[in-house]
């Protein structure tokens, strides 16, 4: 199958960020050099499915080291960096993606890496998974199994999984301590702001920032927001987690509240409609509005072009709605996830951990074939505890061992 990619003449641009960025994943290449002679997905096929970045080209490069035979698509319609792509493709990966895809296009690319009949998926936000479940032509693909990277993918195979239809087993790549709490949390944190800032280069402190959701990566954003000189302001639906954003020190109001103060707002929920027509109508003249969720359903769109009496483009990534109550709204990265539509996405170093769980995931699954339960897995224990052994070693760190009165004494229930 021939390459789908923006332009090729990119490929020498892409392959300077790739080597960047292989410099700064030192976790991610020395798992992948430890492996590199053994080769342990020789003969297999992967259809990855990622946001086609810099880190991503390490992996799928790594993938291909270990003896895979690669056909990578874009997790998101406007996430793909083009150089990384031309690249990628210039090495033998069969590549199907480009920056600015519509929503068929997008699909049809899915289904150009599901037609090289994979052994193992690698996924972020199921939409390849759900495809094979769903469209006919799938129906008798066979595959070991697959992986899913991001939260909402989680909660949709968990769906999947109780519907009893899941024909694979899965490991949810998401659940590893060694992703979410640095992923999620320090890398959305830092690559938001960095969307925030590049799409709009206007200065943060002194800025009401109003975060919706206090999960890792609202935490994580908040955590950078303030860190700025921004005066944050969280929402939540969930008590333990409103209790805990007040305890690290934001005020918590509901969203209604909310869209009266703030300036900017970053939804991190993954959930559907978190920024209603309601909410827009008595926003601030001026007010921003970016998502650092998976899917762009958290801010209302649709009802943003309802209320509007023109749109313009002042900027790359930024549009401006001037509403017919006289105001304007500026809408991020068209309401698609911000650090990858008007940045680059994480940095290498916390891509370097995510990354080794996926890879190390798909040897996992190659060598138990047949073996697992067809539901979401957890990444063994051993090897997120490896990973995270790898990324200390990498940072010149070094921990303590517990003494064997340690040991003892924790294993007994006399004092
Ligand atoms: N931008 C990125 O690069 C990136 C990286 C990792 C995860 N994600 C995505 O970000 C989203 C959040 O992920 P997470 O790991 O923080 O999930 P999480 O489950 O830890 O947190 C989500 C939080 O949102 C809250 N929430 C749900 N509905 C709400 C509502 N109506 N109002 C306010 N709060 C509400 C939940 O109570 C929860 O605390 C998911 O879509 C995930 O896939 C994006």
């Amino acid at each position: 199958m021939k390459n789908r990619i923006a332009d090729a003449n990119l490929a020498e641009e892409g392959g300077k960020s790739y080597h960047w960025a292989y410099e700064h994943m030192p976790a991610l290449t020395r798992t992948i050099t430890k492996l590199a002679d053994q080769k342990p997905l020789k003969g297999l096929t992967a259809a990855v499915c990622l946001h086609i970045t810099k880190e991503t080209s390490v992996l799928a490069m790594g993938l291909k080291t270990l003896g895979a035979d690669v056909y990578l698509a874009a997790a998101n319609p406007l996430s793909t960096q083009d150089d990384i792509a031309a690249y990628l493709a210039s090495q033998g990966v069969h590549v199907f993606a480009w920056r600015g895809q519509n929503s068929q296009e997008y699909q049809e690319c899915i289904r150009d890496i599901l037609r090289s009949q994979p052994d193992i998926i690698m996924d972020d936000g199921a939409d390849t998974h759900v495809t094979i479940h769903e469209e006919a032509e799938f129906k008798n693909l066979k595959a070991i199994g697959g992986t899913e990277e991001t939260t909402t993918g989680i909660i949709r195979l968990k769906a999947l999984e109780k519907s009893g239809k899941m024909r694979y087993p899965i490991i949810g790549v998401n659940n590893a301590y060694t992703k979410h709490l640095f992923d999620n949390r320090y890398g959305t944190g830092q690559s938001t702001i960095d969307g925030i800032l590049r799409a709009t280069s206007l200065l943060l402190a002194g800025k009401k920032i109003v975060v919706c959701g206090y999960g890792w990566v609202g935490k994580g954003i908040a955590m950078r927001a303030r860190g700025m000189g921004g005066l944050v302001t969280v929402t939540e639906i969930d008590p333990f987690r409103a209790i805990e954003a007040r305890m690290d020190g934001y005020e918590v109001i509901p969203i209604a509240e909310a869209a009266k103060i703030g300036d900017i707002f970053v939804t991190a929920t993954g959930q559907y409609h978190i920024i209603r027509g309601e909410h827009l109508s008595v926003m601030n003249d001026g007010a921003i509005l970016a998502n650092a969720g998976h899917f762009n359903v958290e801010i209302d769109v649709d009802a943003l072009e309802k209320l509007k009496k023109k749109k313009t483009t002042p900027r790359r990534n930024v549009d401006e709605y001037l509403l017919k109550n006289g105001k304007k709204i500026y809408l991020v990265g068209e309401g698609r996830i911000a650090n990858l539509v008007a940045a680059e996405g994480h940095p290498p170093e916390v891509m370097s951990l995510s990354f080794s769980n996926q890879l190390l995931s798909a040897v996992y699954l190659s060598q138990h074939k047949g073996k697992l339960e067809k539901r979401v897995n957890n990444v063994p224990i051993e090897i997120d505890r490896q990973v995270a052994i790898n990324a200390l070693e990498a940072m010149g760190i070094q921990i303590d061992t517990p003494t064997e009165e340690q040991v003892k004494y924790g294993e007994s229930w006399i004092v």
